[in-house]
């Protein structure tokens, strides 16, 4: 059997794929049906006014192949170690004639090469500079390695918004990762049909990573309230460094996770989600972690060495003096630092490492936007810290004062 491929179709196909794995559509179907639809009114547009202005090239953007291997599984983003990338395509294509598969081999080797492909938009050092700065508190890009975060800030483009400008609008399917340089933005989201400001971004922080990490659609509504500056990753690259790199960060974490009595109650996929939020940080023996009085947004878990939990004392009612008096220690699996997250209030006490020591830190917000309010599981010990204190000093103000 001999079968005629149509002219024009492998260059049609092939295009569409590499829109698919740009864009990674939850919905295929509709978004062929808007893919060709707009090819079609854009082939009419130019049969009737000519193509020229449709041929200039996009500035400022070039696109290179890096020759890197690599799939992602678009489900949950994990890493397929199968490198077989390169051997032939015949699934469902047996019997057919020798041009029809090669044209399948051609799509595919394109889809792959699409996988690796690394975009790049070229900057200034000023705009390097401003970026680099926007980034550094960015959660998601901390556990990157230099490689990885070189090629995520290659990527990122700058979008500048207008006030009243829907950045995001619930629902929708993600396209972006959005850092802020500057601005004010509202947060959103649908409770019963109407809309809920649940929060805003003055100026610095990041969003829109839920449905990229996910392939969930957008969960909230993001608002520009004044003019702003915006640094943009795209889904692909987005899901090609981020995701990735945090597979690894879960199968890293998976057992140690599974053994945190504070996240028990949560399904295996939550505490997933939890690993994808946290970062960890290392402290040198005798290194500050929390400071008494500090403001908060962070609790701690230990993964190894031991933390010294200090609270600050006057030696008597008429002294101004004080002096820190050590009420506990946490080790491995113990979480510290949640108080002040609980009762909207400065830390209660101070933390110091002993020895070498490895915690886990979780950003309470990042937290919460995937668990919603994670405040029940985390008033477990307060209980205990009253009793702890009652046991060393006789009475607990700092506890009475915290609850007041
Ligand atoms: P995403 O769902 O991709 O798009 C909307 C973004 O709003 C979301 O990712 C988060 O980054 C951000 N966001 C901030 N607060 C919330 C919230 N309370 N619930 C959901 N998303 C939130
Ligand atoms: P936070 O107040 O956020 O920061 C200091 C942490 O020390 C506090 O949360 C608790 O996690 C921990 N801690 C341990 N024992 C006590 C105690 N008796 N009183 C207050 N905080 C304690």
């Amino acid at each position: 059997m001999s079968i005629e491929i149509p002219e024009g179709l492998t260059e049609l196909l092939q295009s569409f794929t590499v829109e698919v794995l740009r864009n990674q559509p939850r919905d295929l179907l509709e978004f062929a049906l808007q893919y060709f639809t707009q090819l079609k009114d854009s082939e009419t547009k130019e049969a009737s006014f000519g193509n020229e202005q449709n041929s200039a090239p996009r500035s400022g953007k070039a696109v290179n192949f890096i020759d890197e291997a690599m799939q992602i599984d678009s489900e949950n983003g994990e890493d397929d170690d199968d490198d077989d990338d390169d051997e032939e395509f015949t699934g469902g294509l047996n019997g057919c004639c020798f041009p029809l598969f090669m044209f399948y081999n051609d799509t595919l080797k394109l889809a792959y090469f699409c996988f690796v492909l690394q975009v790049t938009y070229p900057k200034t050092d000023e705009q390097r500079y401003r970026l680099q700065e926007a980034c550094k508190d960015i959660l998601l890009f901390k556990n990157l390695d230099p490689e990885q975060m070189s090629q995520v800030l290659d990527a990122m483009f700058e979008k500048f918004c207008t006030e009243g400008e829907h950045i995001i609008d619930q629902d929708d399917d993600g396209d972006n990762f959005y850092v802020i340089e500057s601005g004010t933005f509202n947060i959103f989201v649908k409770v019963d049909n109407a809309e809920k400001l649940v929060g805003c971004y003055d100026n610095r922080g990041s969003f829109g990573e839920l449905a990229l990490m996910y392939n969930t659609p957008r969960a909230a509504t993001i608002i520009a309230t004044s003019p702003g500056a915006l640094w943009c990753l795209d889904r692909l690259t987005f899901r090609r460094i981020i995701v990735k790199n945090n597979a690894k960060k879960r199968k890293m974490y998976e057992a140690f996770i599974e053994t945190l009595p504070l996240l028990t109650s949560l399904e295996v996929s939550e505490r997933m989600k939890v690993v994808d939020v946290l970062t960890t940080r290392v402290y040198n023996d005798s290194q500050q972690i929390i400071a008494q009085g500090d403001l908060a947004d962070c609790f701690y878990i230990v993964e190894s060495g031991q933390v010294r939990i200090t609270m600050k004392r006057s030696r008597t009612k008429t002294d101004q003096e004080e002096e820190e008096v050590d009420i506990a220690t946490c080790t491995r699996g113990q979480y510290f630092g949640e108080l002040a997250l609980v009762t909207n209030k400065p830390r209660a006490a101070s933390a110091y490492a002993v020895g070498s020591v490895k915690c886990l830190v979780m950003d309470v917000k990042a937290f919460e936007r995937l668990l919603g309010p994670c405040m029940d599981i985390m008033k477990r010990n307060i209980a205990n810290y009253e009793e702890q204190l009652v046991t060393l000093f006789g009475s607990s103000p700092e506890i009475e004062q915290q609850n007041a």
